[in-house]
């Protein structure tokens, strides 16, 4: 069984390109919106909430566990690798190296979480890459309108806060709840922006590290166990609406 985490069901976008890669495979995804956001916890905080869901997937026998947050991934996972060693942990960032590869002179706009945007992982992979030609935009807040599904909220935050960046050529969508908003972005930034997103990198990755150790992954048939600490029943609904 794989584990894959996120401050509530934004990781499902991360599950449905690793799907792609391993369609039969056995999944568990925690979706902790008890604690959602994660966007703006201090360090040590989201360090326990994250360990805590790592300490229950290590109890259910998982083989490895994605961090499909990337705050959570940015902030936590040096510290989770160090504490525990033998586990495979694939974590997810922003794709900034992408528009390094693919249209590093394009005007860029990084969209993430502040807790992402000030993180030593995420500010060293931003002075490699730089185009001096980016911005850093902390959508606070966006996160959550995203996972309450307060859609028309989504709409004015974007008009709000990313109508003055319409010049932009490249996204960076440096939150994994933000790839269910692509049209929404889209609305506001026009049709012919190039978004980023880290997932697809975060799928091979996996791929690649279950391969590495000979671990099993592929099984006769698809299997996703879902859990939302809150215990909200409509979670389970929508995230398995949005995997389709
Ligand atoms: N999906 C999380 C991320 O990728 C959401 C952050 C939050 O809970 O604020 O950063």
């Amino acid at each position: 069984m794989i584990g894959l985490l996120d401050s509530g069901i934004g990781g499902v976008t991360v599950l449905k390109e690793i799907i792609k890669l391993i369609p039969n495979g056995h999944f568990i995804y925690y979706s902790d919106s008890f604690n959602n956001p994660y966007g703006d916890k201090g360090s040590d905080e989201l360090y326990f909430i994250v360990k805590s869901i790592v300490d229950y997937f290590l109890k259910r026998g998982v083989v490895a566990i994605v961090i499909a947050c990337n705050t959570a991934s940015a902030i936590c996972v040096k510290r989770l690798r160090n504490e525990f060693p033998t586990i495979i942990f694939i974590a997810i960032e922003p794709a900034y190296k992408m528009v390094h590869d693919y249209n590093p002179s394009g005007k860029t706009l990084v969209m993430a979480t502040k807790g992402t945007l000030e993180s030593e992982k995420f500010l060293s992979l931003y002075h490699k890459y730089d185009n001096n030609n980016t911005i850093l935009f902390p959508c606070v807040g966006l996160a959550d309108l995203i996972e309450t599904g307060d859609i028309s909220s989504v709409d004015k935050y974007l008009f709000d806060n990313l109508n003055k960046y319409k010049n932009v050529d490249n996204v960076v969508l440096g939150c994994t709840h933000y790839p269910l908003i692509k049209d929404n972005i889209r609305n506001v930034l026009g049709n012919n922006i190039n978004f980023f997103e880290g997932s697809i990198g975060v799928s091979k990755e996996l791929l690649r590290q279950l391969k590495k150790r000979k671990i099993d992954y592929e099984y006769k048939k698809l299997k996703i166990e879902f859990i939302d600490s809150s215990d909200n029943i409509l979670k389970e609904k929508r995230f398995r609406n949005l995997l389709g």
